[in-house]
């Protein structure tokens, strides 16, 4: 299994905060947030990482993480030219997979707990987990039936189901030539969902409902709680 952090896109939810820097470079608390996703991966016993980021910041990348031997890993490198969608910037990783699973993690989604679920192997070729949200609207949505996925949808407006499709997913190495089949979303991106809602059609899609605290740190107020959650659990420690 390998693994991929996906570290690009403009973040402009965070306005000012990333005019002169990328989203995962901003702290949570103590540490640069891209810390996060690399320590779930190293959690699930992921050696080898490839950092997907915007060609503006791939330098600060390489200064802040190095080759990997501070943390234990291997870290290989590769940029998006610009942002045109979750998809797009998996599609770069590639080369890299060859012929092995992957884990893919969204760099500002941030997972506390336990994640050794991740050590599991696939029994699909596409495996996502799932979390209890109180504002589904800003997520991709699950809608679960007699322990079977009915669907999928990328923010509702409104919701039956607040199951959130967290940015964490595992593949096998099909989903490279699942990203060439689909088409660019009415954003003009290649969207993760319309990847995932290949093999939920096909039949191919588990997925596990996690326990874990999770957010995705994307947004002003969401980058302040995270950081409360981690001043929190570090000082419980
Ligand atoms: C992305 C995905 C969405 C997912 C979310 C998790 O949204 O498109 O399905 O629920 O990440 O963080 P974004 O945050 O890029 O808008």
């Amino acid at each position: 299994m390998k693994g991929i952090i996906l570290a690009g896109g403009t973040g402009t939810r965070l306005k000012e905060l990333t005019k002169v820097t990328n989203k995962h470079l901003l702290p949570i608390y103590d540490k640069p947030m891209i810390y996060f996703p690399i320590n779930t991966l190293k959690d699930a016993g992921i050696e080898s990482v490839m950092i997907v980021t915007d060609k503006r910041r791939t330098s600060d990348f390489l200064l802040l993480l190095g080759s990997g031997e501070d943390y234990k890993l291997r870290f290989t490198y590769a940029l998006q030219e610009s942002a045109k969608g979750i998809a797009d910037a998996l599609n770069k990783a590639r080369d890299f997979a060859n012929k092995d699973d992957i884990t893919v993690i969204l760099g500002d989604n941030i997972l506390f707990g336990n994640t050794d679920f991740l050590k599991e192997p696939l029994k699909k070729s596409c495996r996502i987990f799932l979390k209890e949200v109180k504002d589904p609207e800003r997520f991709g949505i699950a809608y679960i039936k007699d322990n079977k996925i009915e669907k999928i949808i990328e923010k509702p407006k409104r919701s039956m189901s607040n199951l959130a499709i967290i940015g964490l997913y595992q593949y096998k190495n099909n989903v490279f030539d699942i990203i060439e089949k689909i088409n660019p979303s009415k954003r003009n991106e290649l969207e993760i969902t319309d990847v995932n809602k290949y093999f939920l059609n096909n039949d191919e899609m588990e997925y596990k409902i996690i326990d874990n605290d999770w957010i995705d740190a994307g947004t002003i107020e969401s980058l302040f709680i995270a950081s409360e959650m981690e001043r929190n659990l570090s000082h419980h420690a």
